[in-house]
């Protein structure tokens, strides 16, 4: 299994995972012909799909959490921003109920390294995002060795972060061009908008609503709303800080194509001690798989390969070579671990 862009699909691909849009199914898995849908797929917003051909065979992700739970979650926290929006009853139980899955499932899980890429539809694009960088920011909260009662806190804070998006217009959130000094100052007032939505509230611990305010803070105090600094920032928002700007590089935005999981990865080294608190980001890039299961790549002696499984190296995992140093398509695969082969690695 692969994911491609749907400018991408092909006549022989099949499709590997079923394709939802809001809560209902449009096209089945093991659809065939899919090539045959792309404007209609484009046209809801769905910029990317699982397929199944040759080259993806017996490939499977290394994701933390199932479909399954993901939708779960989603749907939950949908629940939760629409009903807190309209001031309507919010059931937190059942919020924390899906936290305490996603914490489940990450204690237990077993891979080294994971995918943390999650496909999203453009319009659905808000609580997609939130569950992801619940998950992003529980897993490293496993690795600051955070015991349950504090993941759950903060996945709470994780998972309702961006709830004060709810009161900027659409049309600024969806804007294709870049944003006017007037708009931007718009989108700034949404961590504070958000943090008052839970003011007052007894359901919600003090502390998993800092997200909510901090996760636009920058350690260097170039952020917002307060441009705090360092520490000034709550633990909980630099951790958030981390995922939710991989989650969003990640996605497909009204504004931009997604980027690769590498290219973000790179960014957030890059700004590990200005941006990102530095120990914080170590510990996101101890498990983060930089190039997922599934993913083409292009190695250095010009060949091309589909990644197949990860090693203990992130950045040297094993492939199959599936197009020669001439661009020929092989006729037999060739799969090769790069954390074994020196010559060999990924450009
Ligand atoms: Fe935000």
């Amino acid at each position: 299994m692969r994911k491609v862009r749907i400018e991408k699909l092909t006549k022989n691909m099949v499709l590997a995972k079923p394709i939802m849009h809001k809560g209902q199914v449009l096209l089945r898995e093991g659809c065939q012909r899919i090539d045959k849908y792309k404007e209609r797929l484009e046209e809801y917003g769905i910029m990317q799909v699982y397929i199944e051909d040759e080259i993806s065979k017996d490939i499977e992700e290394n994701k933390v959490i199932s479909e399954e739970l993901q939708n779960k979650c989603k749907e939950d926290i949908k629940e939760v921003i629409e009903n807190i929006t309209q001031d309507k009853v919010v059931d937190m139980a059942k919020l924390k109920a899906g936290i305490g899955s996603i914490i489940d499932r990450v204690l237990t899980n077993n891979n080294a390294l994971v995918n943390l890429f999650s496909l999203k539809v453009v319009d659905e694009y808000i609580f997609q995002h939130s569950v992801n960088v619940a998950v992003i920011s529980i897993m490293i909260g496993k690795e600051l060795n955070y015991k349950k009662k504090r993941l759950i806190k903060l996945g709470l804070g994780a998972i309702l972060h961006d709830v004060g998006k709810l009161v900027i217009p659409e049309e600024i959130l969806k804007k294709p061009s870049s944003l006017t000094d007037e708009e931007y100052k718009i989108i700034k007032t949404h961590p504070g908008e958000g943090y008052k939505q839970f003011e007052g509230r007894f359901d919600i611990s003090p502390v998993a609503r800092i997200p909510i305010l901090h996760h636009h803070e920058k350690v260097d105090g170039s952020g917002y709303p307060e441009g705090l600094k360092g520490k000034e920032i709550h633990e909980f928002g630099r951790v958030v800080a981390i995922a939710e700007v991989f989650d969003a590089l990640t996605s497909d935005r009204y504004y931009r194509k997604a980027w690769s999981v590498k290219k973000a990865v790179d960014l957030i080294k890059e700004e590990a001690g200005k941006e990102f608190d530095e120990k914080i980001v170590e510990k996101f890039l101890s498990f983060i798989s930089v190039y997922p299961n599934g993913e083409i790549v292009k190695l250095n002696d010009g060949s091309q390969a589909i990644i197949v499984e990860q090693t203990k190296d992130a950045y040297r995992p094993k492939v199959r070579i599936f197009k020669g140093e001439d661009g020929k398509e092989l006729n037999n695969f060739k799969e090769v671990d790069l954390s074994l082969e020196n010559s060999l690695e990924i450009v």
